[in-house]
């Protein structure tokens, strides 16, 4: 939350959004907050009216001028017509004409101490301080003030006051909610020494996957211990189709995750982008579990696929991050990341809690159906070496340092995988295309000779994820192709590979992990390429344009 120092602001209840356009340019007039015809009732909003072309033209009917485009002013302009002394009454009764997503704050005026919240579809929780009260749609947001919240449920209304918060429905039912703790720390959600929270993040990747990993693996036993999910287990072993779906980052993680249960539980999976899943009249048969991963635990297009595949009768669990977040109660059961608050919005440790989480899952589940005490004992050793690999990739960070220095000026890079590096070369490519503002692509590496070898031209920077295993050979092959186009290898490979560097302009030797883990250690190079070049380029890292941490609206 940024700290707002200007003299010339009076007063203790106060609103502000940073806003995402949906509706109408970035400009100072369409900044929030919005406020009615006379000026005394303003709102800030998070989501989308729906129905606010409709809803205007009736206002602009009552002789209502609009001074901005946003479907927010609307929504504030119709609390402003039903307003009769009562905030939360006006709120309350413009709210059921309106159709869409919101999370909104409004005050008024006339009842200086009140600030009036309301939910539907975006994320809202109110801090209880002493003698205070805020609301945010996040809680790193207000853990400056307290770690005590409350958490909004969709349809629902809460009158602010210093002293006290009041919950109803929207029709008006009075709500009882419990005061929970967040689980996070301040110095969670501080710089501490790094110049970026990206660059803060990927450091911490070593503790985070300890903390991810802490109570879960039983290396004697060859089992997995995961509370969240012992009470679905007998329905989850009866599973016969997994899918998973998420977005951006987290539905790499979720190819990965493919990747792991194919190969561990033997049990078919897929994965799906949330936003098209929702749409797409799914089919969802018996048996059918459905898993939604996503760090923030309130993506829109995520929460919309769950409930869509909860409708239709899967079995819904969560991988989510964000303790208490809407995903997470929603969903039957799941397993939190516990790898502590993700701020820059170029996910990162996020990503490895996920892909760990999932390994973690395939085992839990590989062993009850037919993995056996040796195979699971193995995995699980080696996952747990995660954590001391990773401090060892980090030590290796100047080498990525050298190639965002060599290559950042390109404004074409292609990322290239096999197997279970393949999620790798398309997360590699989306976290250098969304903070360095490049353009990059990442494939199967054996998709290339089908179209995008087109594209190699000398000197154009290809990123091989080439580590040790089944599929070593093939993508060394790969390699020739585009060196032999004239491109630029960069390639991440396995410690004591003698052979790669005979090949490659750059090499990135990450330690050597069983083949379904590599994507937990080759993941930390890419991350640091991006990382660096977005800095070289003098980039925004952890708040790059047009995107935010959270994507809650369609
Ligand atoms: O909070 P979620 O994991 O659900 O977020 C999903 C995506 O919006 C997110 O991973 C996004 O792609 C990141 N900016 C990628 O770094």
């Amino acid at each position: 939350m940024e700290q707002i120092v200007n003299p010339q602001l009076k007063g203790h209840t106060g609103i502000g959004h940073t806003r995402w356009a949906t509706h109408g340019a970035p400009t100072d007039d369409n900044a929030h907050p919005h406020a009615n015809a006379n000026g005394r009732i303003a709102i800030v909003h998070n989501g989308i009216i729906e129905n606010y072309v409709s809803l205007r033209k009736y206002l602009e009917h009552l002789g209502v001028t609009f001074k901005s485009d946003t479907d927010t002013e609307v929504l504030v302009q119709l609390i402003g017509r039903f307003y009769k002394g009562d905030l939360e009454q006006a709120v309350r009764r413009a709210l059921h004409d309106v159709a869409g997503t919101y999370g909104i704050t409004v005050i008024c005026a006339d009842e200086p101490d009140v600030i009036v919240a309301a939910r539907k579809g975006s994320p809202l929780i109110i801090g209880v301080g002493q003698g205070e009260h805020v609301i945010a749609s996040d809680a790193s947001a207000i853990l400056a003030h307290t770690s005590q919240v409350v958490y909004l449920e969709d349809g629902e209304i809460a009158r602010v006051t210093p002293s006290e918060f009041r919950l109803t429905t929207l029709e008006a039912i009075p709500v009882n909610r419990e005061v929970e703790e967040v689980e996070w720390s301040l110095d969670q959600i501080e710089l501490a020494g790094y110049e970026h929270f990206m660059q803060k993040e990927i450091f911490e990747q070593p503790t985070a996957m300890e903390n991810c990993l802490r109570g879960r693996i039983d290396l004697e036993e060859g089992q997995v211990r995961l509370g969240g999910l012992v009470d679905c287990t007998r329905e989850l072993i009866r599973t016969k189709r997994f899918i998973l779906t998420a977005c951006g980052t987290a539905w790499h993680s979720a190819l990965v995750g493919e990747y792991l249960f194919e190969e561990i539980i033997r049990i078919p999976t897929e994965v799906e982008y949330a936003s098209e899943f929702r749409y797409r009249n799914p089919i969802v048969e018996e048996g059918t579990t459905v898993i939604a991963v996503s760090q923030s635990g309130e993506t829109t297009d995520t929460q919309a696929a769950l409930r869509e595949a909860k409708q239709r009768g899967a079995l819904v669990l969560g991988v989510v991050n964000v303790v208490g977040s809407t995903i997470a109660r929603e969903t039957d059961a799941g397993v939190y990341l516990h790898v502590g608050p993700e701020i820059g919005v170029a996910s990162t440790k996020a990503f490895t809690g996920q892909v760990a989480v999932l390994a973690l899952m395939a085992c839990y589940l590989g062993r009850r159906k037919h993995m056996s005490v040796a195979s699971s004992t193995l995995f699980l050793t080696a996952l747990s070496r995660i954590p001391d690999q990773m401090r060892e990739t980090l030590k290796g960070a100047d080498q990525a340092k050298e190639v965002a220095a060599r290559f950042h000026q390109c404004e074409n890079w292609l990322y290239l995988g096999r197997g279970f590096n393949y999620p790798l070369a398309l997360e590699g490519a989306l976290k250098l295309k969304e903070i360095s503002y490049i353009h990059a692509e990442g494939l199967p590496a054996a998709e290339m000779k089908h179209g995008p070898i087109a594209l190699i031209t000398e000197g154009m920077p290809v990123v091989f994820i080439a580590t040790a295993g089944s599929q070593y050979e093939k993508i060394m092959s790969n390699v020739e192709e585009v060196r032999s186009r004239g491109g630029s290898i960069i390639a991440i490979a396995t410690e004591g590979d003698r052979e790669i560097a005979r090949h490659a302009d750059h090499v990135i030797f990450v330690p050597d992990t069983i083949e379904p883990l590599q994507p937990l250690l080759a993941s930390i190079p890419l991350q640091l390429i991006a990382y660096h070049a977005a800095v070289l380029r003098g980039c925004n890292v952890d708040k790059p344009r047009n995107l935010a941490k959270s994507v809650t609206v369609e």
